[in-house]
């Protein structure tokens, strides 16, 4: 088994990283159509720095390997950063480097159950992300998982001497609506019988 399903949704499913995927993500990090979007569109990956960063990444519990339930191929990773359990917040990233599953909803999924996970397993109270203003993708898919607008920051990000605008988005617990509450009352309702 190379992948496990922590978080389970109708196409897709969150899993523990599987540190064996490093020539995947090299692949994927080296791509400048997906990395354009991310903020290291600069740097240059090796598989051997990839191996490390994917094993520190897979001990630090708050990240995932996104995956098709269909054929449980890896499709990207999604996961939480700069976790403050005393505040309850995060900031969440998300890729999906198998560019044939751009734009099939399949971002917004793996977003609503990590959002799920961030907020009704590890109890946060607000996520926060950010996007360059050109990434209009990206954009929409958190707004359908419930993120909103809360600043811009100005001409943050230069590429080939055009600057672009930094978009920060949060979301609330009280505003998200995930899966797993219902499956504590189905237990609940289980001991009742
Ligand atoms: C961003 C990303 C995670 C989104 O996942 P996805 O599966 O492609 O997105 P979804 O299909 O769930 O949602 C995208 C929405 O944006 C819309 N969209 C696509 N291009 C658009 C554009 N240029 N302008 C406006 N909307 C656009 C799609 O139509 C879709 O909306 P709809 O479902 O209402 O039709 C994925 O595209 C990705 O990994 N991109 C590369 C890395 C990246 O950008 N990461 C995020 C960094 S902040």
């Amino acid at each position: 088994m190379r992948y496990f399903k922590k978080i389970e949704g109708k196409r897709i499913y969150l899993s523990p990283i599987n540190i064996e995927d490093a020539e995947k993500y090299t692949e994927w990090l080296n791509d400048l159509e997906i990395t354009i979007n991310l903020s290291m569109p600069h740097n240059t990956y090796t598989l051997d720095q990839e191996k490390e960063a994917l094993k520190s990444l897979s001990q630090e519990g708050y990240n995932f390997a996104i995956v098709n339930k269909e054929d449980n191929k890896l499709l990207g990773n999604c996961g939480l950063m700069n976790v403050d359990l005393i505040n309850r917040i995060g900031e969440v990233g998300i890729f999906i480097g198998n560019k044939e599953f751009w734009n099939k909803g399949y971002g917004t999924e793996a977003m609503k159950l990590l959002l799920d996970y961030a907020f009704n397993l590890l109890n946060l109270n607000n996520v926060e992300l950010k996007a360059y203003a050109f990434n209009k993708r990206a954009i929409k898919c958190y707004q359908k998982c419930g993120f909103k607008e809360i600043g811009i920051r100005r001409q943050a990000h230069i590429i080939a001497g055009k600057k672009y605008d930094e978009i920060y988005m949060d979301v609330l617990a009280s505003e998200f609506e995930g899966k797993i509450p219902n499956l504590v009352e189905q237990k609940v309702d289980q001991t009742r019988e």
